[in-house]
C-alpha cells in the first residue's frame, strides 16, 4: 500500500512535528492584526500576561516577534513571496486562510512549519498530497462549527484540525471537545477595537478565560 501522503524531506518532516508539539501546548492560538510596531509589542506583552505562549500575527510588522515567551506564526500568509518574507522577518510558523502549494513548498523547503487552510474535503485531500497532516479550519463556524470538523474527521481519522473564524470564549470548549481538533485560533480575546484602544489589561483578561476554558475542557 502506498503512503497517504507524499514524501517529503526530513526537515519538513521535523517543522511539521514542531508544530503538532506546539499546537499540543498551546489549545488557543490568537488570531492579531496590527498596525504598528508598539501595538505588536504591547499585544504580545498582553497575551503572555494572559497565559498565551504561541500567536498568530498578521505579519505587518515583525515586532511582535520580539516579546519574550511568545512564538510567534506568521498569519494570513497568501503567496510565495509574503512567505519568504515572513520567514525572514523571523515568523516561526506560517499560517493561510486556504491552501497555496506554493506557501507550503516554501515552507517546507525552509523547514519552518505551516498550516494551510482547508475548507472541504477536496482541500484537506490535496493537503495530504503535499505530505500536510493539520489543517487550520476555516471559516470554521460558517462551515457547520463542531459538528462539521467530526463530520470531516469520520473520513480523514488522521488528520488535525485547527477550526478559525468565528470561534468564541461561548463555544471554544465545544470545539476542544473533538478529539481531532488540535488546537483552536481566534482573534476574540485580540481583536482590532482592544489593540487599537491599547486595552491591554483586557486583552490578558480575555486570554486568561480562553486559557482556563481549554484546561477545563481537559487541554
Ligand atoms: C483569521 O484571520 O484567521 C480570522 O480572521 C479569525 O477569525 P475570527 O476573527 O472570527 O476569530
Amino acid at each position: 500500500m502506498t503512503s497517504m501522503t507524499s514524501r517529503i524531506t526530513e526537515d519538513a518532516e521535523a517543522a511539521r512535528d514542531q508544530l503538532d508539539q506546539l499546537l499540543a501546548a498551546n489549545p488557543v492560538v490568537p488570531v492579531v492584526v496590527v498596525d504598528s510596531a508598539a501595538q505588536g509589542v504591547g499585544a504580545g506583552r498582553a497575551l503572555v500576561a494572559g497565559g498565551i505562549a504561541t500567536a498568530e500575527v498578521a505579519f505587518r510588522t515583525a515586532a511582535a516577534g520580539e516579546v519574550e515567551g511568545l512564538v510567534v506564526g506568521a498569519g494570513t500568509v497568501l503567496d510565495a513571496a509574503q512567505a519568504e518574507a515572513a520567514i525572514d522577518a523571523g515568523a516561526r510558523y506560517l499560517v493561510s486562510p486556504g491552501l497555496s502549494v506554493e506557501v507550503v513548498r516554501c515552507a517546507q523547503d525552509a523547514g519552518v512549519p505551516v498550516l494551510p487552510g482547508c475548507a472541504d474535503a477536496s482541500w484537506i485531500m490535496a493537503a495530504l498530497e503535499l505530505g500536510i497532516r493539520t489543517v487550520k479550519f476555516f471559516p470554521a463556524s460558517a462551515l457547520g462549527g463542531p459538528s462539521a470538523v467530526r463530520a470531516l474527521s469520520a473520513a480523514f481519522p488522521r488528520v488535525r484540525f485547527v477550526p478559525t473564524g468565528g470561534v468564541s470564549a461561548g463555544n471554544l470548549a465545544e470545539y476542544l471537545a473533538v478529539p481531532q481538533v488540535a488546537a483552536c485560533g481566534g482573534s476574540w480575546m485580540v481583536s482590532r477595537d482592544l489593540v487599537a484602544a491599547a486595552r491591554w489589561d483586557e486583552v490578558s483578561r480575555l486570554c486568561a478565560r480562553a486559557v482556563a476554558i481549554a484546561k477545563e475542557a481537559g487541554r
